[in-house]
């Protein structure tokens, strides 16, 4: 019998199944989660001529709102492994206009661009990913000390919420490989952050966290464990949506 593929291995295939599956609605079905997007994008708190990373970032839903921020001098980066995701993703890149953006096909694990230290990164419900210890030891790998983090995405809410959990449960399973770590999808960015900010969203059945990279090993240990698998509640964030998307 052929050994097992790794799990790893198994979940990407899931992953890309998935995806190739919904690429041609995808930009459809997630228009009722656009203000998360806003107020994901505004959290990373982007200045003029910074680089972004937007990691899994499918099929570039959040480029115009990253570009704008980022300005002409700026760069925003996409990595993504969906062939059909990020086609769209390529379309949606040349409307933006030319170099500003730019496309990395290639798992997020796998994601190495000598020299790039990024001013920010982008996790748009993205839970795979952020599932993956490989995946952050990449994306971590790629980001200066002081680097603003924002994950979004969904989350279990309180047991008593069942109705929310059941709306939680019929997207998890459309739209994530494996379902564990949704009490917290952030503890593992969390682990690696100085401190992390959190917001539920979405009646509690989704959230907007965000986080900055220390300076120095021990800064991760600032946020106190309970904070850390908790997050500290964040105040909202202002957002607006964008001048032109195309
Ligand atoms: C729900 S979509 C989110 C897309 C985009 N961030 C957005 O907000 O619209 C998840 C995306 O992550 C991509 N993805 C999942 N696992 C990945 C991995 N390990 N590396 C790169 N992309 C991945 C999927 O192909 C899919 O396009």
């Amino acid at each position: 019998m052929p050994p097992d593929p790794d799990p790893p291995q198994r979940s990407r295939e899931r992953a890309l199944a998935q995806y190739r599956w919904r690429a041609s609605r995808y930009d459809q079905e997630l228009r009722p989660f656009e203000p998360i997007r806003r107020e994901a994008v505004a959290a990373l708190g982007l200045r003029a001529g910074e680089t972004v990373i937007d990691l899994g970032c499918g099929t570039g839903l959040s480029f115009p709102l990253l570009l704008e921020a980022v300005g002409p001098r700026g760069r925003v980066i996409g990595v993504e492994q969906c062939p059909d995701m990020l086609a769209l993703a390529r379309v949606r890149a040349e409307a933006c206009g030319p170099g500003g953006i730019e496309l990395v096909a290639q798992p997020a694990e796998a994601f190495h661009e000598p020299g790039l230290r990024a001013d920010a990164a982008l996790l748009h419900f993205t839970h795979d990913i952020l599932r993956s210890p490989a995946a952050l030891d990449a994306l971590f790998a790629h980001l200066r000390p002081g680097a603003r983090v924002v994950a979004a995405g969904l989350k279990w809410a309180p047991a008593w919420a069942w109705p929310t959990n059941l709306f939680v449960w019929a997207a998890a399973l459309y739209s994530v490989t494996a379902m564990d770590g949704l009490q917290s999808p952030w503890d593992r960015l969390a682990q690696r952050l100085a401190d992390i900010e959190v917001r539920p969203v979405l009646f509690d059945g989704a959230y907007v966290a965000r986080g900055v990279v220390p300076d120095g090993p021990q800064a991760a240990q600032t946020g106190g464990p309970a904070a850390r698998r908790r997050g500290r509640r964040m105040a909202p964030v202002r957002s607006a949506p964008p001048k032109n998307p195309p």
